[in-house]
C-alpha cells in the first residue's frame, strides 16, 4: 500500500492552485470567552511546516480544522480563534480568516486568496455534517469544502490528530481532489510503525490517565508485544483491586475489574509483565493543598485519611522502580500521566517519569511520548520537545494506531 506524499504535491507544482490542508490545531485552552488562551501550542507548531512548504511554493492554501466537540452548531467557546492567533504569531506567511466554514465568508476568501496565503476556516464541526454517521451528509458537507479548491485543487491531510475519525474534512474529502498525505502525519505513522512492526529490546510501554477504560483495546493488542507495561494513574486503582486490594476513595472502574484480572493472567502466559505501583501518595481530598501521605499500595486505608484517602500519585518507591525498567529499555511508549500532574504535590510520579525518558533517550532508546495529556504534561512540566525521541501530536489516533485499529484518515489517503 502507497501514500501520495506532500513532496510529491510539491514535485507536481502548486503555484496558483487552492490546495486544502487538514490540520490539527485542537489545542488546549484556559480562560473564559472573549479572552481565551492557548496553554499548549504544541499541534500549532507541528502544523507549521506543511503550510510553510505550500505557500514558499505558490499555492493558496485553505486550513481546515477543529476545536473541541462543539454539537454541530457555532459556539463562541469553541471558536478556532484562539489557535489562528497563535498561528498568526507564529507563522512567517500570511495568514487570512473566515468566519464560518463553507459560507459567504469563506467561499469569498478563498475565492480572493492570493498564492502564498494561507486561510484558515472557522471550526469544521461548527457543521454538524462533519462529524454525522450518515455518508450521504458527510460527502454532502466534503464537496461544499472540496469546491472551495476549485477543479485544480488538492487535499492534504497533515492532522495526526486526527486520522482515527470518520469526518468528512478528515475521511470523505480524499474521495473528492487528488489527496496527500502531509509531512506531519508521515514522520507519526513511520515512528508507530517502528514500535508496533520490530521494536528493539526491551520494549516498555508506561500507561497512565485516569480510567483503564480508555486504554483497554491498546493494553490488550501490547500484551504480547511489549517485554513490560507499566501501570500509574487513576487506573492503576483498578489493578489494584483486581488483585484483592482496598483502594480507600481512589478512581475504582468495578465493571472492568473482571477485565483486567483476565489481562493478567494473559500477560503472565504471553511473556509479557506488568509492573504495578508498590507504594501510593494519598490524599485527603481533590485539592491541591489536600493533606498527603505515602503508603503501601496495598494497604492504602492504612493512610491517616482511612477509607476516605484517595490515590493521586504512584509513590516514590514506584517512580524509582519505573525508572529503572525505564533505564532498561531500548524502546518505550508512553501515553498517560502517572497522578494528578496539575497538582504540583501529585506531579511527582509524572515528572520522574519524564526525566526517565530523556535520560533512555540520552543512551539512545528511541522514547515515543503519546499526546493529549502527556504531551501537555511534559511540556507544562518543563520539558522540552527536543528532550525525546518523538512526541506525537494524537493522543486518540496513536493509541488506536497501537491497537491495530484501521485508521480512516490513513486508509482514504491509500493508492495502489
Ligand atoms: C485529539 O485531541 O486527540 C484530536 O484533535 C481529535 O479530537 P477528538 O477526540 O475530539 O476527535
Amino acid at each position: 500500500m502507497s501514500y501520495a506524499s506532500l513532496e510529491d504535491l510539491l514535485a507536481e507544482g502548486v503555484r496558483g492552485r487552492r490546495v486544502l490542508v487538514r490540520s490539527d490545531l485542537n489545542v488546549p485552552l484556559d480562560g473564559n470567552v472573549p479572552s481565551l488562551r492557548v496553554t499548549d501550542d504544541g499541534r500549532v507548531r507541528a502544523s507549521l511546516p506543511v503550510l510553510r512548504k505550500l505557500s514558499e511554493a505558490g499555492a493558496a492554501v485553505i486550513v481546515l480544522a477543529h476545536l473541541g466537540r462543539p454539537k454541530g452548531a457555532p459556539e463562541e467557546k469553541y471558536s478556532l480563534k484562539p489557535a489562528v492567533d497563535a498561528l498568526e504569531g507564529l507563522a512567517d506567511f500570511p495568514v487570512r480568516r473566515a468566519s464560518d466554514t463553507t459560507g459567504e465568508s469563506a467561499r469569498a476568501a478563498a475565492a480572493s486568496l492570493q498564492p502564498g496565503e494561507v486561510l484558515v476556516l472557522e471550526n469544521v464541526r461548527f457543521d454538524a455534517r462533519e462529524t454525522s454517521k450518515d455518508d450521504a451528509e458527510r460527502a454532502a458537507f466534503a464537496r461544499e469544502l472540496a469546491g472551495l479548491a476549485g477543479s485544480d485543487g488538492a487535499y492534504v491531510d497533515d492532522a495526526f490528530g486526527a486520522v482515527h475519525r470518520k469526518h468528512a474534512s478528515v475521511f470523505d474529502i480524499a474521495q473528492l481532489l487528488p489527496a496527500y498525505q502531509g509531512d506531519l502525519v508521515q514522520a507519526e505513522v513511520e515512528v508507530l510503525q517502528e514500535l508496533t512492526q520490530d521494536p528493539k529490546r526491551p520494549f516498555v510501554v508506561v500507561l497512565g490517565g485516569s480510567k483503564v477504560s480508555d486504554k483497554l483495546a491498546v493494553i490488550d493488542n501490547l500484551i504480547g508485544k511489549a517485554d513490560r507495561l507499566l501501570i500509574g494513574g487513576g487506573m492503576v486503582f483498578t489493578f489494584l483491586a483486581a488483585q484483592g486490594h482496598k483502594v480507600g476513595a481512589s478512581l475504582l472502574e468495578e465493571d472492568q475489574l473482571d477485565v483486567v484480572r483476565g489481562y493478567l493472567s494473559r500477560a503472565a502466559k504471553a511473556g509479557s509483565e506488568f509492573v504495578l505501583p508498590t507504594d501510593i501518595v494519598v490524599a485527603e481530598k481533590f485539592a491541591a493543598d489536600a493533606g498527603k501521605s505515602v503508603v503501601a499500595a496495598d494497604a492504602i486505608e492504612t493512610s491517616p485519611y482511612g477509607a476516605g484517602g484517595l490515590g493521586l500519585d504512584i509513590g516514590p518507591a514506584t517512580g524509582a522502580d519505573f525508572a529503572e525498567h525505564i533505564s532498561e529499555a531500548q524502546t518505550v511508549f508512553w501515553n498517560g500521566p502517572m497522578g494528578v500532574f496539575e497538582f504540583e504535590a501529585f506531579a511527582g510520579g509524572t515528572r520522574t517519569v519524564a526525566e526517565a525518558l530523556v535520560a533512555a533517550g540520552k543512551s539512545g532508546a528511541l522514547t515515543v511520548v503519546g499526546g493529549g495529556d502527556s504531551a501537555a504534561a511534559v511540556r507544562g512540566l518543563g520539558f522540552e520537545d527536543g528532550q525525546f525521541g518523538h512526541i506525537s501530536t494524537g493522543g486518540g489516533a496513536s493509541l488506536e494506531y497501537l491497537e491495530g485499529k484501521e485508521l480512516p484518515g490513513l486508509t482514504a489517503l491509500e493508492r495502489n
